[in-house]
């Protein structure tokens, strides 16, 4: 081992945000889960000048990975398997108890034919159950129509929303408006009911033992045939509204020239709270939100649409947003209170989120100096990431693109006003912290990170973060690991907001299969097992945990 110490500024120097980014083309690194050394990076804190001291390996160099290694997590993975995972490295915690759900896209082609972006792929549900130290993996592609029929055609059958295409050039395509809905996003269990998410389409159910698929899910009539349910649902630990019990809240929308956000919120056994349906000028590209106790907070990115590619067949649904840099980004904040459903709409200068990582408010003046204020954390671009429709998403140059930041808003809800500061300049996506911290004040932040703190690069490592002191651990799996969205598992007796674990699936390249890892959330830089699988499973999106042992 190198130990390097390294004085750095951490100051965010990024561009502003409304700096557009290089015209052709981005491949959202931080949506690319791209997954073992340990890399040790302690910042002393100031939130702007610090001394890191960081532990290296001599082999890891100013490139942390290959590109062979990275494009080799893209590949299908057509097999079901159902096994005790027997190869575990390390000491499984015995209280651990429960599953972790992933979902992703399992296959990269349909028959042998590439689909042209991971975000086309069909959705694939894998679960790890912890039971008394004892582990079980399976997973099962969702059965989704379009699946079914794709796979008995031996063909594509579908246009993809990022691009994929059905043979036959522009005849083959154009007018045809069909979705497939993919279920590829993410993975939830609430109401007894685990249900695989697509946010253009309804969730598809499963059987959560067994992981087959049950069919399209209406969330016992509260969606309508044709109702879209968005990914990126949010519970709420303790709502205010229902007694302090849980709630799932998540959304919908329907755009065009102007838009329209339902809200849904639904209670632990599956009935619904209460839902209601705001219009919105313009063109809505939404993909996540964040909740506080008394709002719902959408980030409405400047962003048009030119349907024309997408009607002639030249281009998916997703590849025709515009990017409009003049344009601000407005802030949606819808109340939650049933007694008012007021909507303001405050904005901030130009840039792209996709997801976001907690929002707290500070409603009570007596406390609040400068009026009533919001906080939202969010992973920030420059601009919306686009691919060139004319090569292959793997052949993304991620030196030439800029990295996502995380960056905080300060809604001020008396003023008007909103103001932003980048906390991490560290490429980074995919967060995650202990849900019962989802919408109130919180100090730790888990997120998967680029290797390197500088420049943007395939995610390789977790990274927590104190927002409380600035400091920072890194857990890296570079040179040859890369690392997808880290579930935050709170311990049944935690009581500090970091007492749990961290339940990562990694991708190794040098055995060309997929881990789950298991890291302490107070110390990340502590691995505490490794459970091996005996085969990879292709970079995910999304997933959840649920004290259920399936
Ligand atoms: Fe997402």
């Amino acid at each position: 081992m190198l130990i390097v110490g390294i004085s750095a500024n951490v100051r965010c120097t990024q561009q502003p945000l409304s700096k557009t980014s290089p015209s052709s083309q981005i491949l959202p690194s931080c949506l690319l889960p791209s997954l073992a050394l340990v890399v040790l990076s302690y910042v002393k804190k100031s939130k702007y000048k610090s001394k890191t001291t960081m532990v290296l390996t001599p082999t890891i160099g100013e490139k942390s990975y290959n590109r062979q290694d990275w494009q080799k997590g893209y590949q299908s993975q057509p097999n079901e398997y159902d096994y005790e995972v027997e190869d575990i490295e390390g000491q499984i915690p015995p209280d651990l108890q429960g599953t972790v759900f992933k979902n992703g896209p399992g296959l990269l082609d349909i028959a042998g034919t590439a689909i042209a972006h991971p975000f086309d792929g069909d959705g694939m549900i894998s679960a790890i159950s912890f039971n008394h130290g004892r582990v079980h993996y399976r997973n099962r592609f969702v059965k989704t129509e379009g699946y079914l029929q794709e796979q008995k055609a031996g063909k594509p059958l579908y246009r993809g929303v990022f691009g994929t295409k059905k043979p036959g050039g522009i005849f083959g395509n154009a007018f045809d408006l069909r979705l497939k809905n993919i279920a590829n996003t993410n993975v939830i269990y609430w109401g007894d009911k685990l249900l695989a998410l697509w946010e253009a389409a309804e969730p598809h159910r499963l059987d959560a033992k067994t992981l087959d698929t049950i069919g399209l899910d209406y969330l016992d009539g509260i969606l309508e045939k044709g109702d879209s349910f968005a990914a990126h649902p949010r519970i709420d630990p303790a709502c205010i509204f229902d007694n302090h019990q849980p709630c799932l809240v998540n959304f919908a929308i329907k755009t065009g020239l102007s838009s329209s956000i339902t809200l849904y919120e639904i209670s632990p056994t599956g009935k619904l709270l209460r839902r209601h349906t705001h219009s919105i000028p313009g063109f809505c590209f939404i993909h996540d939100f964040v909740i506080t106790p008394h709002y719902a907070i959408f980030f409405q990115n400047p962003v048009g649409y030119n349907p024309f590619p997408f009607l002639f067949g030249l281009k998916g649904a997703g590849e025709c947003l515009i990017n409009q840099p003049d344009k601000l980004t407005k802030i949606i904040i819808i109340s939650r209170d049933p007694n008012k459903r007021e909507v303001k709409v405050l904005e901030t200068p130009s840039g792209f989120v996709f997801h976001h990582s907690n929002a707290f408010e500070q409603l009570a003046p007596s406390y609040v100096e400068g009026g009533e204020k919001i906080y939202i954390d969010s992973i920030c671009y420059q601009s919306l990431p686009q691919l060139d429709s004319n090569s292959s998403f793997q052949a993304v140059d991620f030196d030439s693109l800029a990295p996502g930041h995380l960056w905080r808003f300060t809604l001020n809800l008396s003023e008007n006003t909103v103001t932003r500061e980048c906390i991490l300049e560290h490429c980074c996506e995919f967060p995650s912290i202990n849900p019962a911290k989802v919408g109130r004040d919180y100090r730790y932040l888990y997120i998967a990170a680029a290797h390197h703190a500088t420049g943007n690069a395939p995610l390789q490592a977790i990274l927590k973060l104190d927002l409380l002191t600035g400091e920072k651990q890194l857990h890296s799996f570079a040179p040859r690991g890369f690392a997808g969205e880290p579930v935050f598992v709170p311990k049944p007796d935690g009581i500090a907001e970091d007492d749990g674990w961290l339940l990562v699936v990694t991708y190794d390249a040098a055995s060309h299969r997929s881990n789950g890892v298991i890291l302490d959330a107070k110390d990340i830089t502590n691995s505490l097992g490794v459970i091996h699988l005996k085969h990879h499973i292709p970079y995910g999106l999304h997933g959840s945990w649920t004290r259920q042992c399936f």
